[in-house]
């Protein structure tokens, strides 16, 4: 079965066909980051606009890529939420507009299965049961996915979201957007220990996560070594905050690995394609002899590969939309 999926819920138009929700037969990604990163974040007027420039070349594109036409396509799966919702409607009317023309089903996706479905991409042994986290722009989730599409929470964050943290960060060092791969890059040249943030741990909630304190300890670093007239070394700053981060996403995973009993482990979102959490996560697996599993970073951060895959399980259950189908900004798991 051929799935066309179509992703557009933040600063990517995406678009892609994959067979039966395993094997990519085209991935085009149309970033926006060169536009939003004048203004040191996305706007999401400006991306709502460029999401409509793109949209129709961007699936002319997956298509071809392919070596199809809408004719070889099964169904089309598309994501309404979460995200930004003139960006999430410009993906979903397309996709409507498309499925209705050409007589195939609607599938709606959740973003964030798409991102746990990154996973099935590239590893065709990963099945459910397995346990997921979830590290995104928007989410730093602990979940079960105890079968596709079906999930059991562990843990979350009580405030800001991992690569929220790694993208405030950034902004207040002067590395600007996206923040996450720029301290990425920036915190190989620190040194990790040489300043000792706190590791936020949320009283009576051993799995949830918390990096607001975090990122004020990091504010509150930099506003007294300016006062003070010190010189802050950047490399060391950044490489510090990333291990506090990183420090408590292993900690927390295997802790529940191990409680939960699962010998299977995956990532998925954006701070996936983190090097040193993949890095520590891998050591750390390796100790306790469990499989880890973390998609390519291409398919890390967003992408409609991801969406088609999940819109493929979801449709094997049956799941498919109408034409009222609108795109829900605040949509959960
Ligand atoms: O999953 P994603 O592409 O979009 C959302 O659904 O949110 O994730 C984007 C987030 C941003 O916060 C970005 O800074 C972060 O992922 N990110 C990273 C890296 N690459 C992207 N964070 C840390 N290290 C990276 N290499
Ligand atoms: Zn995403």
């Amino acid at each position: 079965m051929n799935i066309l999926g179509i992703e557009s819920s933040c600063d990517e138009t995406a678009a892609s066909v994959v067979r039966d929700g395993r094997e990519v037969l085209s991935n085009v990604i149309s970033s926006q980051i060169a536009i939003h990163t004048q203004y040191g974040g996305v706007v999401p007027e400006i991306a709502s606009r460029k999401h409509i420039e793109n949209i129709n070349p961007v699936i002319r594109q997956a298509l071809a890529d392919a070596g199809m036409t809408l004719k070889d396509i099964d169904a089309i799966a598309v994501t309404y939420g979460p995200g930004l919702v003139g960006a999430l409607l410009v993906g979903v009317a397309a996709a409507k507009a498309l499925a209705y023309a050409s007589a195939k089903p609607l599938i709606p996706v959740n973003h964030i299965t798409g991102h746990v479905s990154a996973n099935y991409l590239e590893h065709p042994d990963l099945e459910p049961p397995f346990l997921c986290l979830i590290v995104s722009g928007g989410h730093t989730d602990l979940v079960v996915v105890k079968d596709y599409g079906e999930y059991e929470f562990i843990g979350r964050t009580r405030d800001d979201a991992a690569g929220e943290a790694f993208d405030k960060v950034a902004r207040s060092v002067g590395l600007g957007y996206p923040g996450g791969p720029k301290i990425d890059k920036e915190a190989r040249l620190g040194n990790a220990d040489a300043i000792v943030f706190p590791k936020a741990k949320v009283a009576d909630a051993p799995y949830d996560f918390s990096f607001s304190g975090l990122k004020s300890a990091v504010l509150n670093y930099q506003n007294h070594a300016r006062m003070m007239g010190q010189e802050i070394n950047r490399a060391d700053l950044v490489a510090s905050f990333q291990k506090a981060v990183v420090d408590v996403l292993v900690e927390h995973t295997m802790d529940a690995a191990r409680e939960y009993g699962y010998r299977q482990v995956a990532l998925a979102g954006g701070v996936a394609s983190n090097t040193t959490l993949r890095a520590e996560m891998d050591r750390a697996c390796r100790e306790r002899s469990i499989e880890l599993y973390y998609p390519s970073p291409i398919y890390c951060t967003d992408n409609a590969a991801m969406i088609a895959s999940a819109g493929y399980y979801e449709y094997k259950k049956g799941k498919s939309a109408g034409w009222d189908l609108n795109a829900v900004p605040g949509l959960r798991l």
